[in-house]
């Protein structure tokens, strides 16, 4: 029985060793040590030998089960890690695949025109000493209205159709009294701006706007601003001309025709319209001009006494001027683009004629 024992020892060894699979030492580790496995089956006859033979073989068939399970381990062990290296060699990871793929022109994601354009203009009046500071999208009307010159029923309201926020139930004017809103325009930076700091100051404030309107080939609801807003002694219209002008030479890069007309902003006085020759049509007339062949781009304006007072500027000391210039409207002159919804169409073909890389 004793020798039987030592066979089974040595087979277990030979066929271990042939094993190439963690699943291969399992099956073998069933066959010899499972219930019925080769082992028990040998031990189930120690009953037939006499006591000093089973002494024996019960303590080589213990030391045998021990050695065998070592085995395993140690076999499992090997396998596992030459599974593993084996993974490293054949799946390698590149760090280089994403920098391959960009060169041959595989399709990534890039910045929108839009952002493109706001970080030119943003690099300018970063260059002529301006901040630039941001704002909330959701309003209350103090923000978006009042502090700008435009008090509760004032026809001015209506200018630009506003979002407002109902309160889902009961319609309840919020504790502070103040209805919220989504900003129809990036004047709400300026009442901010002027009561965070003290003049002189001068910053710009790009971002998103929300208006009620129907769209056409020049209208979104959601669209963008960039507000600019400069206060200080003695500022003049000259000083705001000079700044629309540098802005508009340096987006162009060539001249453009521009034509500075009166325009009613209840926040500025005097208040200007800048608008410049279509570059669609060329002045011709289409639909982005409206058939006029001038497209209103860059509203400005001195900023309204009262519009001072809201950001505690006492006006006798300060003046300024500020500006709502039209991104969207913008890029579409800058490139030629025929309808300001191909923005937000979700045509890649369309989008990804701007990104630069
Ligand atoms: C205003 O929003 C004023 N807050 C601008 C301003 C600022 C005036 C500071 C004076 C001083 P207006 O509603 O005209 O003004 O809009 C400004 C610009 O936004 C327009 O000239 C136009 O270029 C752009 N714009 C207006 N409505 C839309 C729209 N629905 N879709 C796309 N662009 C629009």
């Amino acid at each position: 029985m004793l020798d039987k024992l030592e066979t089974l020892l040595g087979e277990f060894e030979k066929q271990l060793r042939d094993c190439k699979t963690q699943a291969d030492v399992l099956n073998l580790k069933a066959q010899f040590l499972g219930k019925k496995g080769l082992v028990s089956e040998v031990l189930g006859q120690l009953k037939n030998a006499d006591a000093t033979e089973r002494k024996t073989i019960g303590a080589k068939a213990n030391a045998g089960k021990s050695s065998i399970l070592e085995s395993i381990e140690a076999k499992l062990n090997e396998l596992e890690l030459s599974e593993v290296n084996k993974k490293l060699k054949e799946q390698r990871i590149d760090i280089s695949l994403r920098e391959s793929l960009f060169y041959q022109g595989a399709k990534h994601g890039g910045p929108h025109p839009i952002t493109l354009i706001q970080r030119e203009i943003e690099d300018i009046f970063l260059t002529m000493g301006f901040e630039i500071i941001d704002g909330p999208h959701i309003e209350d009307e103090f923000h978006n209205f009042e502090a700008l010159n435009i008090p509760a029923d004032h026809p001015a309201r209506d200018m630009q159709d506003t979002f407002w926020f109902h309160h889902p139930h009961t319609d309840e004017v919020p504790a502070d009294g103040k209805k919220r809103l989504l900003r129809t325009h990036t004047s709400t930076i300026q009442v901010r701006g002027m009561s965070q700091r003290k003049p002189p100051f001068k910053f710009i404030a790009p971002g998103k706007v929300f208006r009620c309107e129907r769209t056409d080939a020049s209208h979104e609801m959601v669209f963008h601003q960039l507000e600019g807003m400069m206060v200080g002694k003695d500022i003049s219209v000259a000083n705001l001309i000079y700044f629309m002008k540098t802005l508009l030479g340096e987006i162009f890069k060539k001249d453009v025709e521009v034509r500075l007309r009166p325009g009613f902003f209840p926040f500025v006085e005097p208040g200007f319209e800048l608008d410049i020759r279509c570059l669609v049509c060329r002045g011709s007339g289409c639909s982005v001009c409206k058939k006029v062949g001038w497209v209103e781009l860059l509203p400005c304006g001195m900023v309204h006494p009262n519009v001072l007072r809201s950001g505690n500027i006492d006006p006798d000391e300060f003046n300024g001027f500020a500006f709502g210039l039209g991104l969207d409207r913008l890029v579409m002159m800058r490139y030629g683009i025929d309808d300001i919804r191909h923005f937000h169409g979700g045509d890649l073909r369309f989008i990804s004629q701007f990104q630069s890389y």
